[in-house]
């Protein structure tokens, strides 16, 4: 019996000496493969007598299962030595700082304007957009304003080359003449969106500029239910303590007019008004030229500044810095 102890010794021996897995399995072939010292064994076995065969047998079967259990424990310790030496090669280093890209966000004048008509969205207005660059009959025919009238001298609007009666619209309000055009009432309409004019640039104007403009026409509209809008409007803007004024103007397109102010408290019991909008009943002219029967239905309209609230509401002193786009600055808000 001598050989298969030698024989397993060696085998066991080299089992454990396998450094990786393609060594262990050239060490299984060796002692248990086909042409291996085992095959011989075993095949000297047919010339034993049946005693002899017999423990021949066992002791071969034990030769079997050890070098199988050393076998299948060094496979396991390599496995899972050659996963651990790849986990440590692939190694990620979580705590190396990113490279911070600071969030985008909407500009402060896109945030202003979202609020504003979320504002009247919830007050149960639609949304309704039109072209900046409009025609003259919308910007101003439909709307009461004359052609002798001084907004449409050139020096006040910019007019499109080469096309006839074509203005970048310089407020919001034909786009409340397309939606009257176009839907008969009951309206409620925002439209926010750029406008024009042909202003010098400084501290409180500025050529492109944008407005909300609102437009509400019904049976038995009345400026009540304007001053209550503005009101409400105000307060979710600025705050609830805030009051609203209104004060006598004129626009072509409304009758009556009027500017409106809200109130505000400063520092040290400084207080005082600050005008936010342009306001009124829509002029039976206007109804009328817009298909809608001012005999059955009347209407309010106001046109809000975009800029003129962030700048109240955010403390920003320069329309300029609303159009800069200085990181700076926008970052703050
Ligand atoms: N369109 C006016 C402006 O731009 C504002 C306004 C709108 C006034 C609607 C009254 C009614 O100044």
């Amino acid at each position: 019996m001598t050989d298969l102890d030698t024989l397993a010794q060696e085998a066991l021996a080299a089992v454990a000496a396998a450094d990786d897995l393609e060594h262990l399995d050239e060490v299984r072939v060796r002692f248990t493969g086909k042409r291996s010292a085992l095959t011989g064994v075993q095949k000297a076995m047919r010339d034993l007598d049946p005693d002899e065969r017999r423990a021949r047998g066992q002791a071969l079967n034990a030769f079997r299962s050890a070098f199988q259990a050393a076998f299948e424990a060094r496979r396991e310790a390599l496995g899972s030595a050659a996963l651990a030496t790849r986990l440590e090669a692939e190694r990620l280093d979580l705590t190396l700082p990113p490279r911070r890209l600071p969030p985008g966000r909407p500009h402060l004048l896109t945030q202003v304007e979202q609020e504003m008509v979320d504002v009247f969205v919830g007050m149960g207005y639609q949304v309704a957009e039109g072209p900046e660059a409009e025609a003259g009959s919308y910007n101003f025919d439909l709307l009461n304003i004359e052609s002798d009238h001084p907004a449409r001298q050139e020096m006040d609007t910019i007019y499109v080359d080469g096309f006839d009666d074509v203005v970048l619209r310089t407020h919001t309000s034909p786009v409340q003449a397309r939606v009257m055009t176009r839907q008969a009432p009951p309206i409620a309409v925002v439209c926010p969106g750029r406008t024009y004019r042909a202003d010098a640039v400084d501290a409180t104007h500025s050529p492109v500029f944008s407005q909300v403009e609102g437009l509400v026409v019904d049976e038995g509209v009345t400026m009540g239910d304007l001053r209550g809008t503005l009101l409400a409007f105000s307060r979710a803007m600025f705050g609830h303590e805030r009051r609203i004024r209104l004060r006598p103007s004129f626009f072509p397109f409304t009758e009556p007019s009027a500017e409106v102010d809200v109130s505000f408290e400063g520092a040290a019991g400084h207080h005082g008004w600050l005008e936010i909008l342009g306001a009124g009943m829509v002029d039976p002219n206007v109804l009328t030229a817009c298909g809608i029967d001012p005999e059955r239905y009347t209407g309010f309209a106001f046109g809000i500044g975009i800029e003129r609230v962030a700048m109240l509401r955010h403390g920003v002193a320069d329309i300029r810095d609303l159009y800069e786009a200085d990181a700076r600055f926008l970052a703050r808000f």
